[in-house]
């Protein structure tokens, strides 16, 4: 049985299919008219359409093709008046799986509606002999040539196909959502919706009629009835983002769903049945809060049947020069300025960088320079990174260094600039002596008699025994 929705500004005769349809065991919704339709489709995905062609607003034509454009494996079958053979024929051209003349008998519409779904259920067949063949994966828009990726895409590759819960973690910006993406776009799920939501940005309430939808009167303020986001990925597959930060109420909720794979609205007494693949991220630590009593044990277990864990860039430096090229060739089509690449100062900058902001500020960092260059290439000056003003070396430096006026030891000063180039240069002590523009062995000791600590995790190299420093 399928999803249907009939389109038709003809009161009775909508009604009348949609109960048939109903009995017959069908999912229906209705649409008073062409642009009601329209907004369905934006909220969720239906196999089949019915839709009457002339109605007032938009039309059955503007109905096909919005859905030829949002989901290409809808079947349209559209309800002409009794004699306008021409505009049925324009549909057919236009994608419509069928068309009726009206009147018909139901048995006619429900013989249609029938082949369209056997149509769909051979469509998916072929999809699923395809994944299965492996040579549709299309990770193109995904890059990076760093082992840390590449296992990363292995695991992605493996769960795919499967209706594994997976949940994402990493720091922000590391791509989460677009590893999310990628697992629904290679799944057998593909051509049915992906469905995001983030769960941090909404409070409580208006999270779970969000997800769940709500009757007409649930709550004040709620004048109509609303198809939650569950609803709209039956079949497909729903992304939950930021998945730590929801309420225990909405947990439990949460938990019966991918137990059960059923829900009510919110105000609703119908039990929900739905066919949906959950993904989660987040970059919070699920496990510390699991041991803190703030998110659910057993839905920690249940989210987490596979992990991803998404490198931070400054852990993946293989990625920064693919990354960098690939950013500067998207922004050169979208900005049209033509920047060919960087210099060489420029990359090894990129190169040294913490990247705090993960491939997100790598991004950023790449559309400000390209907006800044003045020339073909991206120089050091083009790139502002961290917020840390470029090193102009031969100015005067009075823009370096602001001194108070009752003064300031110089040690303090040097104290100062050693860090920042140890967290520019996520504390490799030689990528932040070559910022600083003195040698490795005296970055080793200034940082040793400034008494400079360390992030936990990190340390300092022993200071090697060598010739008398006195010179430095
Ligand atoms: N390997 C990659 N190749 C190309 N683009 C990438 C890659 N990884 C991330 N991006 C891009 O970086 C940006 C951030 O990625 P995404 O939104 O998936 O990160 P996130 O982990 O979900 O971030 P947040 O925690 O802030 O939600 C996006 O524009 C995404 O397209
Ligand atoms: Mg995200």
């Amino acid at each position: 049985m399928g999803r249907i929705l009939i389109a038709d500004d003809h009161d009775s005769l909508r009604r009348g299919l949609a109960q048939a349809l109903a009995d017959a065991g069908h999912d229906v919704d209705e649409a008073a008219n062409g642009n009601q339709a329209i907004e369905l489709l934006h909220e969720g995905f239906f196999d089949v359409i019915v839709s009457d062609l002339r109605m007032g607003g938009s039309t059955g034509l503007d109905v096909l093709k919005t859905a030829r454009a949002l989901h290409p494996r809808t079947a349209v079958i559209l309800m002409t008046a009794f004699g306008s053979v021409s505009t049925a024929v324009e549909a057919m051209r236009s994608g419509a799986f069928d068309y009726v003349q009206k009147p018909f008998e139901i048995e006619e519409m429900e013989v249609k509606i029938a082949k369209a779904l056997e149509l769909r259920r051979m469509q998916h067949q072929i999809d699923y002999l395809r994944h299965a063949g492996g040579d549709i994966h299309d990770f193109d828009h995904i890059i990076g040539s760093s082992g840390a990726l590449g296992s990363v895409l292995g695991i992605v590759r493996k769960v795919a196909r499967s209706n594994t819960t997976v949940l994402v973690r990493g720091e922000t910006g590391t791509g989460k959502e677009l590893i999310a993406g990628a697992i629904h776009h290679n799944s057998t799920r593909a051509s049915r919706s992906f469905v995001k939501v983030n769960c941090a940005a909404l409070q409580e309430n208006l999270l779970e009629s969000e997800l769940f939808g709500h009757e007409k009167g649930a709550f004040t303020g709620a004048d109509k009835q609303r198809i939650g986001r569950f609803e709209q990925a039956d079949g497909g597959t729903l992304f939950l983002d930021e998945v730590g930060d929801m309420s225990p109420s909405t947990q439990a909720k949460i938990l019966r769903v991918l137990q059960e794979q059923e829900f009510e609205r919110l105000g609703g007494t119908r039990t929900i049945k739905v066919d949906v693949r959950m993904l989660a991220a987040t970059n919070r630590d699920l496990a510390a809060m699991v041991r803190a009593g703030t998110f659910r044990e057993d839905l920690y277990y249940r989210l987490n049947v596979v992990a991803i864990e998404m490198p931070p860039l400054r852990e993946r430096k293989d990625d920064i020069q693919p990354l960098a090229a690939f950013f500067i060739k998207r922004f050169s089509g979208e900005l049209k300025k033509r920047i060919d690449g960087m210099e060489p100062d420029a990359a090894r900058m990129l190169m040294r960088y913490n990247w705090p902001g993960n491939i997100r500020e790598l991004e950023n960092a790449i559309e400000r320079a390209m907006l800044l260059a003045d020339g073909h290439l991206i120089t050091p000056a083009d790139l502002r990174l961290g917020d840390t003003a470029p090193v102009s070396s031969g100015g005067d430096g009075a823009s370096l260094v602001k001194i108070p006026p009752m003064g300031v030891p110089l040690e303090e000063i040097e104290r100062v600039a050693l860090v920042e180039a140890l967290k520019m240069s996520n504390w490799v002590q030689k990528d932040a002596a070559e910022l600083l523009h003195i040698s490795p062995r005296v970055m080793n000791y200034k940082i040793k008699v400034l008494n400079i600590d360390f992030p936990r995790g990190r340390r300092a190299a022993p200071l090697r025994a060598g010739p008398p420093l006195a010179a430095v």
